[in-house]
């Protein structure tokens, strides 16, 4: 692996997140001493095989079958119920995570209340809702915030972990009394909450039923807590540390499409505080952009989506629908050159397997952004991953938006500048109010209609497909370093030429 003059390498997404970080992860995790996940938290996901079986993991760290050191740092949102199911699969299959695996005493600890206020206000948003996973996160960062919250250290002392649990509890069910009971109770059974087994009728939370659980974790889960923000600075510049991201850029809280994003600064700066370290400790951050269509999950602006309104509507309806990846392969003699956009957007999302790893909801799906690349060069820096090329190899017209027209019908001030309808936006203005109102401008190429599956060299991808990267490069000033052709780690191109 060719990584000269680079310690700490950082992965972060450039787009709305799931562009294919896990398998990137995977690749350099040999090269990697330290593979450690900052941000975010049981929201995410990745999948992982072992021994012939699948699985989707959420919180423990996309390198954790390599023998390396796995960290979760300070920024993840951790809920001791998943990791702990996740870690009983791993040491079924004979991994020993004990040794392989750190957890940041300073993480966030999510508790049952955190599950039942985001379900809650979630179902009685109605239209204003944000499309969350339902995992517990938003509610997480608000109580770290308001200084109720607790972290994983906690579990270590139990008699502490009690009174702030207590205190904690008690501002949840003040929140929770202003929402209909019978939806509070009906969210406190669901199976992510242990079919109601913290609900009390009195006080509405068990506190006991929730300490033996946590006293539960605390065994599991001890001797795996750490300092880990002094184990990682004191690695800097003498280990080899990898830096996963969790989602992406645009759904920064900081930097993304507000308030249509997670709660999580998912840009560089975010990765590295969650990982105890400083920018400067980085030596190369790699923006990961799916290419040559993007996904969104949830609601929020996505101007390149492929059949609008349509199809956003139809992602929409389905939200809640497990099944959508069965009934989308039934339905329609949907192909990636269907005449109607909305047929070839579920023609894409099954040919890419688009569907929420955590959620099993379907992924939105658009064309390449490049005002959305633009924006990300800004945060993440020039040297991209181009990921999932093999997707469209069927396709006999790639389209790729290159600016965006604002068709909001009053001027829009923005600082000292303004926008005014009619605009031509190259890069995308972060507002969701701009970004809901703009029509992309596309540029159609001509497909490559062949496999590209087993290509491992830059000079021999078709010429076709060459010319869009390029043209994407000199478009939004990047340089495209890696480009992935397949989901098998050894289907991945590291340009050369
Ligand atoms: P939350 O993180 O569950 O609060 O969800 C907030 C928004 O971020 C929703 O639109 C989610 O669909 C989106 N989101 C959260 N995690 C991911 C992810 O891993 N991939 C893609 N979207 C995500």
């Amino acid at each position: 692996m060719k990584l000269p003059n680079i310690q700490t390498l950082a992965l972060v997404g450039a787009q709305y997140g799931d562009e294919g970080k896990g398998k990137l992860v995977d690749y350099y995790a040999d090269w990697a001493d330290f593979i450690a996940r900052c941000t975010g938290g049981a929201n995410a996901g990745h999948t992982i095989s072992i021994n012939g079986r699948t699985y989707v993991f959420h919180l423990i760290p996309s390198g954790i079958l390599h023998d390396k050191l796995n960290v979760i740092g300070n920024g993840v949102a951790l809920d001791p119920r998943i990791i702990s199911e996740e870690l009983e699969i791993l040491a079924r299959s004979g991994i020993d995570c004990a040794r392989r695996l750190r957890i940041a005493q300073n993480a966030k600890l999510v508790l049952p209340q955190h599950l039942v206020l985001d379900r809650v206000r979630e179902s009685a948003m109605g239209q204003g809702k944000i499309g969350t996973t339902g995992r517990g996160i938003g509610p997480v960062y608000e109580d770290h915030y308001r200084r109720i919250g607790l972290v994983v250290n906690d579990l270590l002392n139990l008699d502490l972990f009690v009174v702030k649990l207590e205190r904690n509890l008690k501002e949840a069910t003040r929140v929770l009394s202003l929402y209909n009971p019978e939806l509070v109770k009906e969210v406190l059974h669901h199976p992510h909450l242990e079919n109601g087994r913290f609900y009390a009728k009195k006080n509405l939370f068990d506190r006991d039923a929730i300490i033996a659980e946590y006293r539960r974790y605390t065994t599991i889960l001890g001797e795996m807590i750490e300092d880990t923000d002094s184990l990682l600075r004191a690695a800097v510049g003498k280990k080899r540390i990898l830096l996963e991201g969790s989602q992406g850029n645009l759904l920064s809280i900081d930097h993304g499409t507000y308030p249509f994003v997670t709660v999580c600064d998912c840009t560089i700066d975010g990765l590295v505080k969650g990982a105890g370290l400083d920018r400067r400790d980085v030596d190369r951050v790699l923006g990961i952009a799916k290419a040559f269509y993007i996904t969104r999950v949830g609601r929020g602006p996505f101007p390149t989506e492929i059949g609008g309104d349509r199809a956003a509507t139809w992602c929409g309806r389905n939200d809640v629908n497990k099944e959508m990846e069965q009934t989308e392969a039934e339905a329609c003699g949907a192909t990636l050159e269907s005449v109607d956009p909305l047929l070839q957007n579920i023609a894409i999302r099954r040919a890419g397997k688009e569907y929420g790893s955590t959620t099993g909801r379907p992924r939105r799906i658009g064309w390449f952004d490049l005002p959305i690349l633009r924006y990300s060069r800004k945060l993440t820096g020039k040297h991209i991953a181009l990921t999932k090329l093999d997707v469209l190899n069927e396709c006999s017209r790639i389209k790729i938006c290159t600016e965006y027209q604002y068709g909001g019908l009053i001027r829009y001030r923005i600082g000292k500048k303004s926008i005014e309808p009619g605009d031509i936006l190259y890069e995308a203005v972060i507002a969701s109010e701009v970004m809901n109102c703009c029509t992309p401008c596309y540029r159609e190429f001509p497909g490559w209609k062949r496999d590209i599956c087993d290509i491992r060299s830059w000079k021999k991808l078709p010429q076709e497909l060459k010319n869009i990267v390029l043209f994407i490069e000199k478009a939004a000033d990047v340089t495209v370093t890696l480009l992935s052709v397949g989901p098998d780690r050894e289907q991945t191109i590291i340009r050369d030429d």
